[in-house]
């Protein structure tokens, strides 16, 4: 598809999608999966068990280290919280032991600093870790997290049939819907259905979900990262559209400051997901992190392309031995030239920067006022350039290179 009919296809998208006034651009947070998993031992690691501790402490680096002030929003509890059985009454009651508060305390806790609280579930008859899922409860679990004050939830698929999940992922979001309290709707709704070989119903999704995964779960790893980065190229013609304020795709947490990326693959995750207007669920021990990992997630000119007002989710432009180019159009709009953000990205691993050189026009950027140009990671300025310039960019390997042309409304 050439950029001419892709930025015409945005133009008249028409979509009834979910609108419950939230996610109006990718939600931002943290979220415990990736990072601690289903850790319940309190007693041998209490520092880093799924607890109401390791929420609350999360809460307060989010705020004092200067997360919550670049936007991350969100404290969200992933699987494992749950006791094994549903009360007597067919309540879900939290791990006693590792929730003693409860969770209207936890979220009460969240909100106290400012930010919003969300939770996890499963659509199935079981969670993905074997905790008690919604089936048969629908409407009581709608309710319960509406009392205990939840802003988002997260529902996963396991232990469920993907054939069944059009009509509950669907009825589930009514019901929330219901409750009058509203919450972020996060499905896992598509990826279950195409593992098992079903072609989602994306406008259905789009009707009733804020965001959805499409693929795998992320690894602490690069070759996950870039398995994830395949597939939203590779399926890009088919996803891409679906994206807009209120509704995104989901390539799943940000990996940065673990063990499994290097300082220039964890900025290749931060600009691709920004260009892919994806959540920015960061699920790292905030207390741990390495301060140039913590810089990558601060980085307010990339969060501005993540976080773009017009919600276009970008696309991968150019693929050729090893080296990639990925555009997203972004405010300001002069007539009908937008703005972009570019990412330069280099899979290769030959051990020295590749070049990549291009002119603006050739990028797609043909406004004859030029383009305020500069780079986002290293506060170069290229000052203004016009279609006919050709730009030069060094990419490390596993590495990329990220620019940003702010569109000009004159030659002033
Ligand atoms: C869920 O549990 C019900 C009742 O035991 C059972 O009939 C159904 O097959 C289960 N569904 C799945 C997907 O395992
Ligand atoms: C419920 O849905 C209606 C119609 O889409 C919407 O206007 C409203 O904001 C939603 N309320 C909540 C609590 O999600
Ligand atoms: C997909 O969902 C939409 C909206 O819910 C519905 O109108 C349409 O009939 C569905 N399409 C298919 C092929 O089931």
């Amino acid at each position: 598809m050439n950029s001419l009919i892709w930025i015409i296809s945005i133009l008249f998208r028409i979509c009834n999608c979910l609108d419950n006034g939230l996610a109006r651009t990718p939600p931002m947070g943290w979220l415990s999966w990736e990072r601690f998993r289903c850790n319940t031992d309190c007693t041998n690691d209490p520092d880093n068990c799924i607890s109401e501790q390791l929420f609350q402490t999360m809460t307060d680096l989010l705020v004092a280290e200067g997360y919550a002030s670049v936007g991350y929003e969100y404290i969200n509890v992933d699987d494992c919280w749950l006791e094994r059985n549903r009360s007597p009454e067919g309540n879900l009651v939290p791990d006693r032991k590792r929730f003693p508060s409860g969770i209207k305390a936890l979220s009460d806790y969240v909100h106290s600093r400012g930010l919003k609280f969300g939770i996890y579930e499963d659509y199935g008859n079981y969670t993905c870790a074997g905790y008690p899922g919604i089936i048969g409860y629908e409407k009581e679990v709608a309710l319960q997290f509406a009392e205990w004050d939840v802003d988002y939830v997260k529902l996963d698929g396991c232990y469920a049939l993907p054939i069944d999940m059009d009509k509950g992922y669907s009825e589930f979001g009514n019901l929330l819907n219901r409750t009058g309290k509203p919450m972020v709707y996060s499905c896992s709704w598509p990826v279950y259905q195409i593992y098992a070989g079903i072609q989602p119903n994306f406008s259905a999704v789009q009707t009733h979900c804020n965001l959805w995964r499409n693929y795998d779960d992320i690894q602490d790893s690069w070759s996950s990262v870039e398995n994830i980065i395949d597939y939203y190229g590779n399926n890009q013609d088919i996803i891409s559209a679906n994206a807009g304020p209120g509704h995104w795709n989901d390539p799943d947490m940000l990996i940065i400051g673990n063990f499994g990326l290097s300082y220039e693959q964890a900025k290749t995750q931060f600009a691709i997901w920004s260009i892919l207007a994806a959540p920015l669920l960061m699920s790292v021990d905030l207390r741990t992190i390495r301060p140039e990992f913590k810089q990558i997630l601060l980085n307010r000119k990339i969060i501005e392309v993540d976080q773009d007002g017009l919600g276009i989710q970008g696309r991968r432009i150019y693929k050729h031995r090893g080296i990639e180019i990925w555009s997203k159009p972004v405010g300001p709009i002069y007539k009908n030239f937008y703005s972009y953000a570019i990412a330069f990205l280099n899979r290769r691993t030959d051990g020295t920067p590749s070049d990549i050189s291009v002119t603006l026009k050739e990028l797609g950027l043909l406004n004859t006022y030029g383009y305020r140009v500069e780079d986002l990671y290293e506060n170069v300025d290229y000052g203004i350039l016009y279609p006919n310039t050709k730009i030069k960019v060094k990419v490390n390997p596993t590495g990329v290179v990220m620019l940003k042309g702010k569109v000009k409304f004159s030659y002033n």
